[in-house]
């Protein structure tokens, strides 16, 4: 990684030497599965300590969802292990069945039983006395806010009331993991972030770990402490939340998150000069092609000398002259589309909404040198 601060790397806590390390509640290491010869997941290892939301990340596909069967004991893979506060569930010679393994589970399709009311339905299963049962169960409905509904059938809840009693029935049985697999996704737009953050909130209250899975970007990062990021059955990056977004690993990485703006050059001793000015390539040797990578909204437009030629004093390199192609309001901001004038390429920059310049209006860009990336060019192939 180049081009990110060091202050973005998280140091390791210091430890007294008499402190002990807990060991994860779940850790998987090295899990590979093949269907018909078709690796869909290939070594993936992750750790999820006790309390803490980790965040199964990548696009449709990927192997999550096979992972996360694995886990849960109802798949098998053909090489790697799954260990619960230290001790092995399943690994060569020895799978542990899925009821036994203290393992919740949540899924897209979490189906309540339709003819059994909500208190039923989430002390499915529980064994007991009857009057501890429900003690858990009004405990539970309260967090999630489904108390006042503790009576009625499925059918008489909206989608996102029948989130919260699933969600009050997977942690009834207090596992000590929760696996959820895309569990908002049935649910409309406003009504998800509610429910991811009033989720969220009961799981750090029940001191779950929880393995969640999703293909969205925007809610692994409202939700996790950590993000593991998948492509290809494999987990190519792997850490909270900034540090993905901020030090992104390739080009691919940073695309997953936004938008990105690429631009092209050559190293020649250890810089790749542009239309912005020099970049900085330490490790690469000349010659090597490389992409520059900015997000849209680290574009800086010079609005103040209102396309007058560049400003003599800038700290953030060249400034590049190009002209407004379009531009767009979206509410909370404008997206404005440049064409740039060195190369006719054109380059999006992210500006508050009270900036809505009118095409043909030229204007100077220049890169926040803190927030780009700058990824040697993958050969295509
Ligand atoms: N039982 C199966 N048999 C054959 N192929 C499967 C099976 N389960 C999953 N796959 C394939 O494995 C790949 C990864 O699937 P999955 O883990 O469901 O991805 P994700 O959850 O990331 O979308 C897909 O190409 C899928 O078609
Ligand atoms: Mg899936």
């Amino acid at each position: 990684m180049i081009g990110i601060s060091p202050l973005f790397e998280t140091a390791p806590p210091p430890r007294t030497p008499q402190q002990t390390v807990p060991a994860p509640r779940l850790e998987i290491r090295d899990l590979t599965r093949a269907f018909a010869g078709r690796g869909v997941v290939s070594g993936v290892s992750l750790k999820v300590m006790p309390g803490q939301v980790t965040c199964l990340l990548g696009p449709s596909g990927c192997g999550k969802s096979t992972t996360l069967r694995i886990i849960a004991g109802v798949d098998r893979q053909d090489a790697g292990g799954v260990y619960v506060d230290g001790a092995p569930i399943s690994e060569a010679g020895l799978h542990m069945p899925p009821e036994e393994r203290g393992i919740g589970l949540m899924f897209q399709d979490f189906a309540l039983f339709p003819h059994l009311d909500v208190a039923r339905n989430v002390g499915f299963g529980l064994k007991g006395p009857k009057a501890e049962i429900r003690a858990r169960v009004e405990s539970l409905l309260d967090k999630v806010g489904m108390r006042r509904h503790i009576d009625r059938y499925p059918h008489e809840l909206s989608g996102g009331e029948q989130q919260r009693v699933a969600l009050a029935r997977a942690l009834a049985p207090s596992p000590r993991i929760l696996l959820m697999d895309e569990p908002f996704s049935g649910l409309d737009d406003r009504l998800r972030d509610d429910i991811r953050d009033e989720t969220l909130a009961v799981l750090k209250a029940e001191g779950t770990a929880v393995l969640l899975v999703t293909h969205e970007p925007a809610e692994a990062m409202r939700m996790a402490d950590e993000i593991a990021l998948m492509r290809d059955g494999r987990v190519v990056q792997y850490g909270a939340p900034y540090n993905i977004y901020n030090a992104p690993t390739d080009r691919e990485a940073a695309a997953f998150f936004s938008d990105i703006n690429v631009i092209e050059g050559t190293v020649q001793g250890a810089l790749c000069d542009t239309p912005f000015g020099d970049f900085l390539t330490p490790g690469l040797p000349d010659g090597t092609e490389v992409e520059i990578v900015i997000r849209p909204q680290h574009l800086k437009i010079d609005f103040d000398r209102q396309g007058r030629g560049p400003n003599p004093t800038t700290r953030e390199g060249t400034p590049a002259a190009g002209t407004v192609e379009r531009a767009r309001f979206l509410g909370a901001s404008s997206l404005v589309e440049f064409r740039m004038d060195h190369d006719g390429e054109i380059l999006r920059a992210s500006v508050p909404s009270v900036f809505l310049p009118k095409p043909g209006t030229r204007l100077w860009l220049m890169m926040r040198r803190d927030r780009c990336f700058v990824f040697p060019k993958r050969r295509a192939g």
